[in-house]
This record gives structure tokens, sequence and C-alpha cells, in this order.
């Protein structure tokens, strides 16, 4: 199984994140010198993806702009000697083949990605949250750690992460049979479980590689939590016709879509910043004494 498409869905409306997100898609915000989708994309890219699917809303043409050359910068900027900065504004375009499709209405997740059924195709593809930042310092990436799993088993692989009663409500819950060190056959899943319909603690988190089967899938699926057509129940009924397997992936997770998550990723990608980390240090531990 070899995956070379992937999917950022990023059409929601980000409303935690208001107001700044009245004008500025969240996948935009900037996480200390990169907008948040960037740091997305390279974790694709470097998971061997080549062409990335972004859907997007009327309110989110930002992002097409940013993939995109900006000859009158990049010309300023080499007539000023600044070539490095040219260089990095022409890198962001070409680091895979971007393409777009809008999502009309904010009809939920599994909307979204239903959108990229003509992108997709007849093979398995990744999909990555556009607000999901997954930080590895060494080793593989997230996605490159499902696609692996996916390899193996000749099946779907989804992203979990195990959490608290106070988050599991929140995401979707797996039932799942341990396979190997940090791998699960899933048994089952539901979107937004209550502490009595949970499954497990074991929640899906961010990253998934699927079978083009999900399309048929998610045709026939009817809105669910919130109204909104669920991914988790598309996922569900291809359950009853595909194995699926679940990977606990080791990669630090940052949900940017949430003010404190938010503040933690800005936080500690600028303590890794080679030029700011120091800096934010030295300010931080001032800080600290100031506030004890
Ligand atoms: P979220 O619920 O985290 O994003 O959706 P949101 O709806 O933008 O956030 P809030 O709750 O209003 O603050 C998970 C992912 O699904 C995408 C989002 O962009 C995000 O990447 N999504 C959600 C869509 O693309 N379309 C939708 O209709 C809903």
């Amino acid at each position: 199984m070899k995956v070379t498409k992937a999917v950022i869905p990023a059409a929601g409306l980000g409303t935690r994140m208001l107001p700044a997100t009245k004008t500025v898609p969240k996948e935009m915000l900037p996480l200390v010198d990169k907008p948040v989708i960037q740091y997305i994309v390279e974790e694709a890219v470097a998971s061997g993806i080549e062409d990335i699917l972004i859907v997007t809303n009327r309110a989110k043409s930002a992002m097409d702009d940013y993939f995109d050359y900006h000859p009158e910068l990049e010309h300023r900027l080499e007539r000023s000697g600044k070539l490095h900065e040219a260089e990095t504004s022409r890198a962001v375009a070409d680091m895979a083949n971007i393409f777009y499709v809008r999502q009309k209405e904010t009809k939920g997740l599994g909307h979204a990605i239903w959108r990229a059924k003509r992108f997709v195709g007849d093979e398995p593809f990744a999909i990555l949250l556009g607000d999901d930042i997954m930080y590895t310092e060494q080793g593989a990436p997230a996605l490159t750690q499902l696609i692996a799993a996916a390899e193996k088993y000749e099946c779907s692989a989804i992203g979990t992460r195990e959490v608290d009663d106070e988050h599991i409500v929140k995401y979707s819950s797996l039932k799942i049979k341990p396979l190997e060190e940090r791998i699960y056959d899933i048994l089952d899943m539901n979107e937004k479980p209550t502490l009595e319909t949970k499954l497990s603690n074991h929640a899906i988190m961010g990253r998934y590689v699927l079978t083009p089967a999900i399309f048929d899938a998610l045709e026939n699926t009817a809105p669910g939590a919130g109204g909104e057509i669920q991914l988790t129940d598309g996922m569900r009924a291809l359950l009853g016709r595909e194995r699926m397997v679940a990977v606990d992936f080791n990669a630090k997770r940052y949900d940017t879509g949430n003010l404190c998550g938010f503040l933690e990723a800005t936080i500690d990608y600028a303590l890794r910043h080679p030029e700011a980390g120091d800096w934010l240090r030295d300010f931080i531990l001032r800080k600290a004494e100031m506030l004890k």
C-alpha cells in the first residue's frame, strides 16, 4: 500500500478562537514564524505525501495565497540582497502539489472529507486535521507511523491517544484490542460519547490513513452529533466491511484550535526556535521570579 495523497480539512469555523478567526483562518495563525498549516504540510511531505488537497471555504483564501509565489515580494527581497528570505518565500510554494476544494456549507468533518472523493480516486489516502500539530523530535513523523501500520496490516489506520474523562466526551472513543506495541485492532467507535457510552478512554486523534471505501460509507451517513456529518460515523460503517487499526503514535500533540493548546504550542515551538529559544527561556525564568 503506497500513500501519496493527503487531505487537510480546514473548512471549520474556528469558533473557539474568535475573534482572531473572524477573518484569519485558524490554520493561518502564526506559530512563532510559520502559520499552523505549514507544520502540517511539512509532516505530510516528510511522510512521503506528494499531492495535498486542502478543503477550504469562502473565508479561507489566505491559504491559497500562502502556498503560491509572491513575485513582487521575492524580487524586492532579491534586489535588496535578502536572498535567503526570497528563497524561503518561494520554497513554501514548492513543498508539494497543493490543490483546493471548497466545502460550500459547514456540514461537518465527514462532509468535508467527502469533498475529496474526486481528488482521491481509488487509492488509500491520508487525512491530517488542519489544527492538530504532532511534534516528533527524533524518529518518524506521526503520519509515517500510521502509514507503516496501514502497510503492515493492509488496512485503514487511525491515530489514537489515551485521554482523561474530561476530554473523551469531546472526541470519539474507540473499543480496541491490543495487536502489538502501540497498535490495536479497532472493534467499535463512537463520536462525542458520554461517560456512560464511552467505549474506552482511547480517543481518535488528528491523523488517519483510510481506504477509498470511506466515500461510499460517508455518502450513506446521516447527520450525527451536532447535526453534522461525522467522519467517525462513516468510519464505523466502514468497520463493518473492512479491518481498521489504531496507532498510538509517538509524538507530542498540540491542539492549536483552542486558546490554551495554541499558547502551549506557541511557547514550546518558540523555546525550540534557534534564534528566539534562549531569549524566551531567560524571559520566562525572569517572569516566573516576578510572579512568585
Ligand atoms: P473542529 O471542530 O476542531 O474545528 O473540526 P472547527 O469546527 O473549526 O472548530 P470550532 O469548534 O468551531 O472552534 C475538526 C477539523 O475538521 C474541519 C476543521 O477545519 C478541523 O480541521 N472541519 C470541521 C471542516 O473542514 N468542515 C466542517 O464542516 C467541520
